[in-house]
């Protein structure tokens, strides 16, 4: 196709703002797919995707469109991930495309992953064009969107499209507006091939398949190609575009978007922002942006029941061949056994694993609370990074530590300034700006160590906003700070799965207020356990789970053995999820309780 009919664009929107919905209708509109082969959502195809309602991986589909000078145009949709822990995946869509749809919900205005997302599409000089979508609300007032629009971002609002994905108004409009403002792809068609790798799936059958965006030069069947990053060389054997099932069409020219596979079977050698060129003729230089990505957040993750050891390590290896980001090496702890620590880009990429590992392998895991990666300067004058509470050297070999710090960005209504403020110091941030959006809604920065937004951040943002703020952040830099180990003694024995690491100013409080919670959480059992929360060999604060004194057979005097068989079942039941530490029993909720503290 040539260039002049092609347009590259992507949909950027807070989320539930309604990008997945459009993304349906534009395909329904175009005859893409009929009404009948639509799943409710083709986009989020995952199970998870659709329970959760939140795009994880980032899907493509080709448009074709008869504008209305009567000419086909090609349109291609890049879809991105709509959450902050995959900010770099969407940012290398973004640079695949000319373009975006900046889709607002004409309730709720602009929020905090609006503006993360405008900035990044302007970071990548695209056009932008705005779409109040949901204009079918009661409470739908696109007027003050639009102004909203004008006064956070800068944006023109004159020619935005007012929509309403569900009713299917605007529909037309959109299409129209994106042959009409965006611009075309330009480049070379005899230059040595760039194309940006913007993503990356595997196929049981074709082995990994990179999403691609040709910048200059064009692919064919049976070139061989080379990646300029990672090095690794292939030949192709698929090409094509996604409709949105992959077809192989033999090529891809200058300025389109779809797919390459050949002899590749590991996802790492296929890494988002990397550049394709020809093996025997590279281009001169690979195209800009391309950063290998790097876990924020690590846990532990061990199964439950020990023999499941080997079907983790299974499992592990099977999602990353999906999934790069992940990361994963074997872990021992004294309390819990073999198991693995994990990297993962954030909390829901976290949560996303361990929810599919449960699901699709079968596996009862224990997860250890989650912690950011510390630089610990020793007093040797060498450096450790720590991901791991319980590998933090002795004090007394330590000569600082830094810490990971975000730049935090709140939207809330200016009733909740204070809660947010509030809130922010509590978790020790250092209040940066704040900019009033319009007469009733403000944006508040803060400079906030990782460790606390982890930390239940949103949470509570959240609940003390009723539900009104939105949250943004990116890694700002690491600086020193005040930190120290708190371990907890469970009978006389640490449990080093359950060790934190905090501020020295909080350790004695934080100290007392886990030991409270563990003391609610761990059974009683046949003995009195003392629970004491420790810094270095200091106790900071005690507790005892009082034994048991009745027996749970004891009831059922005598005979009923089916009566008894079923207390037994129960019990076996709530055992499951239990870890024995050392004489205790421990549930799995006690290392996740670090995280719940008030
Ligand atoms: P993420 O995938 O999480 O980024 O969300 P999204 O932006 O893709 O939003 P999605 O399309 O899933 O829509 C969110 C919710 O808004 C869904 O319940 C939709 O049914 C609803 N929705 C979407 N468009 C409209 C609309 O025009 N009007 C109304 N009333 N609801 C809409």
């Amino acid at each position: 196709m040539q260039n002049k009919n092609i347009r590259n664009f992507s949909i950027i929107a807070h989320i539930d703002h309604g990008k997945s919905t459009i993304a349906d209708r534009l395909i329904e509109y175009t005859g893409t797919l009929t009404k009948r082969e639509m799943e409710a959502q083709v986009l989020d195809n995952m199970d998870l995707e659709r329970e959760r309602g939140i795009t994880i991986k980032a899907q493509t589909v080709r448009l074709d469109y008869k504008g209305k000078d009567g000419q086909l145009y090609q349109l291609n949709l890049i879809d991105t991930p709509g959450h902050v822990d995959f900010t770099y995946e969407v940012s290398r869509s973004l640079a695949a495309c000319e373009g975006a749809l900046l889709v607002v919900d004409a309730a709720q205005g602009v929020e905090a992953q609006t503006l993360a997302n405008v900035y990044m599409a302007l970071e990548n000089d695209l056009e932008i064009v705005p779409v109040i979508n949901k204009i079918d609300l009661p409470s739908a007032d696109p007027d003050r969107v639009k102004e909203e629009i004008e006064n956070t971002i800068g944006l023109d609002t004159s020619n935005a499209v007012l929509a309403s994905a569900k009713s299917g108004i605007g529909i037309e409009e959109i299409l129209d507006s994106i042959v009409d403002y965006i611009p075309a792809p330009e480049g070379d068609e005899n230059a040595p091939l760039q194309a940006l790798i913007f993503d990356s799936f595997f196929d049981s059958y074709k082995g990994v398949i990179a999403h691609v965006r040709v910048k200059q030069g064009h692919i064919k069947k049976g070139m061989k190609l080379k990646m300029m990053a990672t090095g690794k060389t292939f030949e192709v054997t698929d090409v094509g575009c996604f409709k949105p099932q992959p077809v192989d069409v033999g090529h891809l020219d200058v300025g389109e978007v779809g797919f390459v596979a050949g002899s590749l079977k590991d996802v790492r050698d296929v890494q988002v922002g990397d550049t394709i060129t020809f093996a025997d003729n590279p281009a001169a230089e690979p195209l800009p942006g391309y950063r290998g990505v790097t876990p924020m957040v690590y846990c532990g993750l061990y199964p439950v029941d020990s023999s499941d050891y080997d079907n983790l390590k299974d499992a592990l290896e099977k999602m990353q061949i999906n999934d790069a980001a992940l990361v994963f090496e074997p872990e021992t702890s004294v309390a819990l056994g073999f198991g693995f620590r994990c990297g993962f880009l954030g909390l829901l990429h976290m949560d996303v694993i361990q929810e599919r590992l449960e699901r699709e392998y079968n596996l009862k895991l224990i997860t250890t609370a989650p912690s950011v990666i510390y630089h610990v300067f020793k007093t040797d004058g060498t450096k450790v990074d720590v991901s791991n509470p319980s590998d933090l050297p002795p004090q007394t070999e330590i000569e600082h530590i830094e810490e990971p710090y975000v730049k935090a960005t709140v939207i809330v209504p200016n009733d909740f300034v204070g809660a947010v403020m509030e809130i922010s110091q509590d978790k020790r941030g250092e209040f940066k700006t704040m900019d009033y959006l319009d007469e009733n809604r403000v944006m508040i920065t803060y400079h906030i160590p990782l460790n606390e937004i982890i930390f239940d951040y949103f949470d509570r943002l959240k609940s003390a906003t009723r539900g009104y703020a939105s949250l943004d952040y990116e890694l700002a830099d690491y600086q020193e700070s005040k930190l120290v180990k708190v371990d907890i003694l469970l009978n006389g024995d640490p449990v080093d799965a359950l060790s934190t690491i905090v501020h020295k100013d909080r350790a004695a409080g934080r100290g007392r207020q886990l030991a409270s919670k563990l003391k609610e959480i761990i059974p009683q059992q046949m003995f009195e356990i003392p629970i004491q929360a420790a810094i270095g060999s200091k106790v900071i604060a005690r507790e005892n789970v009082r034994a048991r004194r009745k027996d749970v057979l004891a009831k059922c005097y005598g005979g009923d053995i089916s009566r008894k068989r079923k207390l037994l079942e129960k019990q076996k039941e709530g055992k499951k999820r239990m870890k024995a530490v050392g004489s205790v029993e421990v549930p799995q909720e006690a290392f996740m309780a670090i995280l719940k503290i008030d």
